[in-house]
């Protein structure tokens, strides 16, 4: 080749990062691995092989963890927690940043072996990665020196497992391992079987550091080894990223364990390109969004929307991008595109493009080398339901779709079961920030995309899953409230006397449902007794019907969502004046159902409506300082339609103390009130009637928990469900839960005392709210 020719064809010669210290590393520990526990490695057992995916040659042998492994970890992890835990902020804060240091120490290394395990380009594990790994450490060391004076009412969990996919290894590693011990727990960690090795030299590492043994301990192996380390009884919490079949797996696995759990799942991300966008920003864009990581991605701008005068122009322009991405060996510095992590995955990718026999497709023209390799791909012409537009495919291939309006822009943004990320391109600020908030998203990036920081909330709604990782948001995933807990004593209903008293007319409470009385669908109501034998009224006893009724009507009263603060604010304060006015009479009520007084749980529930109208417009969000050109708004928005399973303890109070939370937050919520003392919540109706609320923001469906809890939790179109009844509630509804993936939040049969000040406030705002992060171009 002449140099003429070099200056024709403008192409980059090979420029090889050497694997040798990499390869170095392997060999000092003779090519086999074993466990990294109690701060040493254990011996190599059953192993298998990791792979360079790039050149197929085994890069190393390391162990398949058999259940006696996790056993092993999760005593050590639970050994050193005590301690740990105890360690001061400041002592903690120093090893997390000695940690980001020998990141950075090490950062060549790490990004070398990660490349060679995944087959991501070289240049993004160097330059993405791992500065990423570094920065999620040093933020963490910051929140550890905060916490105590930030978060005092907080506690660690324990022993938290963490359960990663081979994407990202080291930075999902990091995404778990920083927020964890930075908050006081010990960690088992399982790396995906496809990419173990950076795992393993980051255990080293930690060595080196200082951290104490047992506080990290890493468990390879495939996911029978994952299932052994989530079904563990010595683990308080488990953190999944991975597909969503297994995150749904992991929910049912963990139901009615007491573990908390965050899954951050797959996605479909919207890339939505306006006609008055810089479309050469947004084709670099798209590069970005789609061909990083070989599209490998959870929140990957896999679905290109773009406005239909544009769509022509773009799609050229893109094709040409397209050809001029250069496919090959990882290592090489002078890549775009690497390789697929593993044969499986680029058959998988294969089939399902293979398997679409709607649209065109278009293949870049840079040559596909041989091995684990797939080209960037794009597809036109797809119908909205097709397959390729609604499932993840996880590897290099894009959709597009056209749209005309940005209300049909939104739909079809919103068109799928997924809600990670949306990327929005548009020089119309107004626009941009209209269009935000109408996406069903964890994140949206308003020109830009694939934009991390370890300060800004990442995690998805719907069915990607829930929970942040990053942020005050992310840490508070790894702790609870202080606080001792006492098992919940069961309640029941007063049992029909043996002499029955009727004074009075007798009154049958129905259901309420979209602001109106409801008959129960299957005709059926019981007597409500006083203690003392006193027939006090009927109640409706509703079913899966009258659910589905009163889940649609709160969907219909969506509008609340989009009231202002303010305005909600003002109907909560009305609540609770008219509940006062009739404070005597509520007060009797709650007497006569209990057999004791009544009057100071009426004051504290009208209280508590006081905080929640105060909140309305306090509860608020945060700007992110992100170290590139932009901001991080952390935006708190409703959660959509809450279900909640209100306690027997309190019938009044705590009905009020999670329903007036959840519609300050502009929520609508279907309530289900005590089954033993019902008849507060039904009196409450003619309250909220009477107090400008809306119909369907408050839905209260009252009958037996039992067949209630399930198709409540169970609903597609509930976000969220809530159980502070019955204990053995809580296995039900996390279970029914795992359907959609909905968030819960239930109390494993420990009480609450509905009375205390930790009953109200933040983390009932918490719960009503979901973070999300709105990336804005900002300042220079
Ligand atoms: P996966 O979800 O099976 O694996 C993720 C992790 O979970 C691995 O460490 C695995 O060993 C572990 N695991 C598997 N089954 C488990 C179980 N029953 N209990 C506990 N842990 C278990 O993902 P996989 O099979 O590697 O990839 C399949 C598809 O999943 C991909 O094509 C992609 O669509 C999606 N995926 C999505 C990711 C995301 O970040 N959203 C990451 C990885 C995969």
């Amino acid at each position: 080749m002449t140099v003429r020719d070099i200056f024709d064809s403008m192409a980059y010669g090979p420029a090889p990062e050497s694997d040798a210290e990499a390869r170095a590393w392997i060999a000092r520990h003779g090519g086999r691995f074993g466990h990294f526990i109690d701060g040493r490695f254990t011996a190599p057992g059953a192993t298998f092989a990791t792979r360079n995916p790039a050149r197929g040659e085994v890069l190393a042998e390391v162990t398949q963890g058999a259940a006696a492994d996790v056993d092993r970890a999760v005593a050590a992890a639970a050994r050193a927690y005590p301690k740990w835990s105890r360690t001061p902020g400041h002592e903690r804060a120093r090893i997390l940043y000695g940690l980001a240091r020998l990141v950075q120490k090490h950062a060549r290394l790490l990004a070398v072996l990660e490349t060679m395990d995944n087959g991501k380009p070289i240049r993004e594990a160097r330059d993405i990665d791992i500065p990423l790994v570094a920065r999620h450490f040093y933020y963490h060391a910051g929140l550890a020196q905060l916490m105590a004076s930030e978060l005092p009412d907080h506690a660690p969990l324990g022993v938290c497992g963490a359960v990663i996919p081979w994407n990202f290894p080291l930075l999902m590693l990091a995404w778990k391992v920083a927020p964890a011990l930075a908050a006081g727990n010990t960690v088992v960690l399982k790396p995906a079987e496809y990419t173990p090795l950076t795992a393993l030299l980051f255990a080293e590492i930690t060595r080196e550091a200082g951290l104490p043994k047992g506080v990290l301990n890493i468990v390879t192996g495939d996911g029978d080894t994952g299932a052994a380390l989530v079904a563990h009884p010595g683990v308080a919490k488990i953190a999944f990223t991975g597909s969503t079949e297994v995150g749904r797996i992991i929910r049912k696995a963990t139901a009615g364990s007491g573990k908390a759990l965050t899954l951050e799942l797959g996605g479909k991300s919207p890339y939505i390109v306006f006609d008055d966008a810089d479309l050469d920003s947004a084709v670099e864009g798209l590069v970005d969004a789609i061909w990083f990581n070989q599209g490998q991605v959870c929140c990957a701008g896999s679905r290109l929307i773009v406005q239909e005068g544009v769509a022509d122009r773009f799609h050229d322009k893109l094709k040409r991008r397209m050809d001029g991405l250069r496919l090959g060996d990882p290592l090489d510095k002078c890549i775009d595109v690497g390789a697929i992590v593993d044969p499986a995955q680029r058959d998988r990718i294969a089939a399902m493009v293979d398997g679409c026999a709607e649209g065109e497709t278009y293949r870049a023209a840079s040559p596909v080398p041989d091995g684990c390799f797939y080209p960037p791909t794009l597809i036109t012409g797809l119908s909205p339901a097709n397959p390729l537009c609604q499932e993840e495919i996880f590897g290099p291939v894009l959709v597009s779709m056209t749209f005309r309006t940005p209300a049909e822009a939104v739909d079809l943004a919103n068109n799928t079961r997924f809600g990670l990320a949306a990327s929005v391109w548009t020089e119309n600020l107004n626009l941009a920030l209209d269009i935000a908030p109408k996406i069903r998203a964890g994140v949206v990036w308003v020109n830009a995309t694939n934009l991390f920081d370890a300060a800004a909330g990442f995690g998805g709604v719907r069915e990607s899953g829930f929970g942040r990782e990053g942020g005050w948001e992310g840490l508070l995933a790894y702790l609870k409230p202080k606080g001792t807990a006492r098992a919940l004593k069961p309640v029941a209903a007063a049992p029909e006397p043996a002499q029955p008293r009727a004074d009075g007319i007798d009154r049958t409470a129905k259901l309420y449902i979209g602001g109106k009385q409801a008959r129960p669908d299957g005709g059926y109501s019981r007597a409500v007794w006083s203690p003392g034998g006193r027939l006090l009224g009927h109640v409706g006893l509703g079913n899966r019907k009258d659910i589905r009724n009163a889940v649609e009507a709160a969907h219909a009263a969506k509008g609340w969502a989009r009231s202002t603060a303010h305005n909600r604010a003002q109907v909560i304060y009305y609540i609770a004046e008219n509940l006062s006015a009739r404070a005597t009479e509520f007060a009797d009520r709650l007497s006569a159902m209990t057999g004791k007084p009544g009057k100071a749980e009426v004051e504290a529930a009208i209280g508590r409506l006081f905080t929640y109208a105060a909140w309305a417009d306090k509860w608020e969000g945060r700007a992110k300082p992100v170290p590139m050109h932009g901001i991080a708004l952390a935006m708190n928005e409703p959660v959509g339609v809450i279900g909640a399973l209100c306690p027997d303890e309190a019938p009044l109070l705590g009905l009020v103390s999670l329903m007036a939370p959840a519609i300050a937050m502009g929520n609508a919520c279907v309530l289900v009130p005590s089954s033993a003392y019902p008849l507060a919540a039904t009196d409450l109706y003619q309250v909220l009637d009477t107090s400008d609320l809306p119909g369907g923001v408050v839905n209260i469906v009252t009958g037996d928990p039992d067949d209630l809890a399930r198709p409540l939790a169970g609903h597609l179109d509930v976000d969220a469900v809530w159980c502070f009844g019955r204990g053995d509630l809580s296995a039900k509804v996390e279970a029914e839960a795992a359907g959609n993936l909905k968030r819960t939040w239930v109390n494993h049969g420990m009480a609450r005392d509905w009375f205390a000040p930790a009953s109200e406030g933040a983390e009932f705002l918490r719960a009503a709210t979901e973070v999300k992060t709105v990336w804005v171009p900002y300042g220079e």
